[in-house]
């Protein structure tokens, strides 16, 4: 078989998140949004996530400096907001008005959420580790929000109609439709 190009874009699927954060100027602070995929789930007591940010960009300054952001999952329905936001910077733009996105207040931290997403987590940054290019965030969640028109009957979130939206190589995807549940082979 042959090898792959590259392989930081083919562990496969990545969802699509728009992370949130809040930049403090003297008297008054601007909200940004960053796209980002480089996320994952890293400790279940207390739930930690993981987000992986280029060293040097905007939203990492940020995110370094306040320890908090917030992690909003993108759907379908939004991936063009998604899109223009990954390639301006929160800098020389405010990217909540460009995307025509919603904010709400967060509840524990200082930041903005996106009504449009389905599920929004708050996070603290605990620690982080620098690497060559990246720095990878590890942070705890302290609270989180799911709109309520993605709850099924028994108030679990129904992933499939979320239409949560997935990136790989290069391109989106819709991450599909349920097949079926976890360990449903031991009942076979
Ligand atoms: C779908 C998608 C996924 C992305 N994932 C990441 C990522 O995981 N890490 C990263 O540093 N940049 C990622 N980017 C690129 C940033 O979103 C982009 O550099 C953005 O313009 C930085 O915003 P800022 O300058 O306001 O901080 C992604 C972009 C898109 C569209």
């Amino acid at each position: 078989m042959p090898a792959l190009k590259k392989i930081s874009n083919l562990v496969l699927p990545l969802p699509v998140t728009l992370t949130t954060c809040r930049a403090e100027k003297e008297d008054s602070s601007t909200d940004n949004i960053i796209p980002l995929s480089w996320v994952g789930i890293v400790e279940y007591r207390p739930h930690m996530v993981n987000i992986n940010i280029g060293k040097e960009k905007y939203s990492a300054n940020i995110i370094r400096e306040r320890k908090e952001f917030g992690l909003c999952i993108a759907t379908v329905d939004i991936m063009e907001q998604v899109d223009m936001c990954g390639y301006t910077h929160g800098n020389k733009v405010d990217k909540f008005e460009m995307a025509k996105l919603t904010k709400f207040a967060a509840g524990k931290i200082d930041v903005s959420l996106i009504k449009e997403c389905p599920i929004c987590l708050e996070c603290v940054v605990k620690s982080s580790i620098v690497m060559t290019t990246h720095e990878v965030f590890f942070a705890e969640v302290i609270n989180t929000h799911v709109d309520e028109r993605f709850l099924d009957g028994s108030g679990e979130p129904d992933i499939e109609k979320m239409n949560i939206l997935g990136y790989a190589n290069g391109m989106y995807f819709s991450l599909g439709k349920k097949l079926q549940n976890l360990y449903y082979s031991k009942n076979n």
